[in-house]
């Protein structure tokens, strides 16, 4: 393992921004969403897909788990957590974790893109905007 260094995410923010005027990065795209409260606790499922951007790949998974913890979905470059607001508002986060060769440097760099969208027990499908980019390398 090589000696990890964190990259200033600049590097990669000055392609984020090129790609796109807002520096966003495309849109996370939530459907089927249950929540199914039980004594035991509250299960969640629903399907999330994102067109690849210039930026990150893309991905279509579906993510199931009990709230609050964090759970890898059943692709687990996601990971998905669901926790309770002020009722009857449910907080959902996504983060998306990749791998990208820097032939450069000849070295693995991980990204992360995370996101997160409030919801309520009756919401089927929202859209989440990931406001969060990381680089480490
Ligand atoms: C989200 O996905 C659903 C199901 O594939 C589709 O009907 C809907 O148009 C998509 N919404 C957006 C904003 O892409
Ligand atoms: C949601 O994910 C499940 C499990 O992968 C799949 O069977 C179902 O077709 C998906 N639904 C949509 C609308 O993509
Ligand atoms: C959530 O994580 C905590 C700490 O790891 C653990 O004690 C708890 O049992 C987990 N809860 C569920 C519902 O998995
Ligand atoms: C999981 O998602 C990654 C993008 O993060 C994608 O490259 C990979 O092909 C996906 N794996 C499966 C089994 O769909
Ligand atoms: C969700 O609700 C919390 C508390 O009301 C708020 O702080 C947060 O900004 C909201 N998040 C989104 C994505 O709307």
């Amino acid at each position: 393992m090589q000696f990890t260094v964190l990259i200033p995410v600049l590097l990669s923010a000055l392609s984020l921004t090129s790609a796109l005027p807002d520096g966003q990065a495309s849109t996370w795209n939530c459907t089927n969403f249950e929540l199914n409260c039980s004594p035991g606790g509250c299960a969640y499922r629903f399907n999330i897909s994102a067109p690849q951007s210039e930026n990150a790949p893309g991905f279509s998974t579906y993510c199931e788990g009990l709230t609050p913890n964090a759970t890898a979905c059943a692709n687990d470059t996601i990971t998905a957590a669901v926790s309770p607001l002020t009722n009857p508002k449910w907080n959902v986060k996504v983060q998306h974790e990749w791998h990208v060769i820097e032939e450069e440097y000849n070295s693995e760099a991980t990204y992360w893109q995370a996101g997160s969208a409030n919801v309520t027990e009756t919401t089927t499908a929202f859209l989440i905007t990931p406001n969060v980019f990381y680089g480490v390398a």
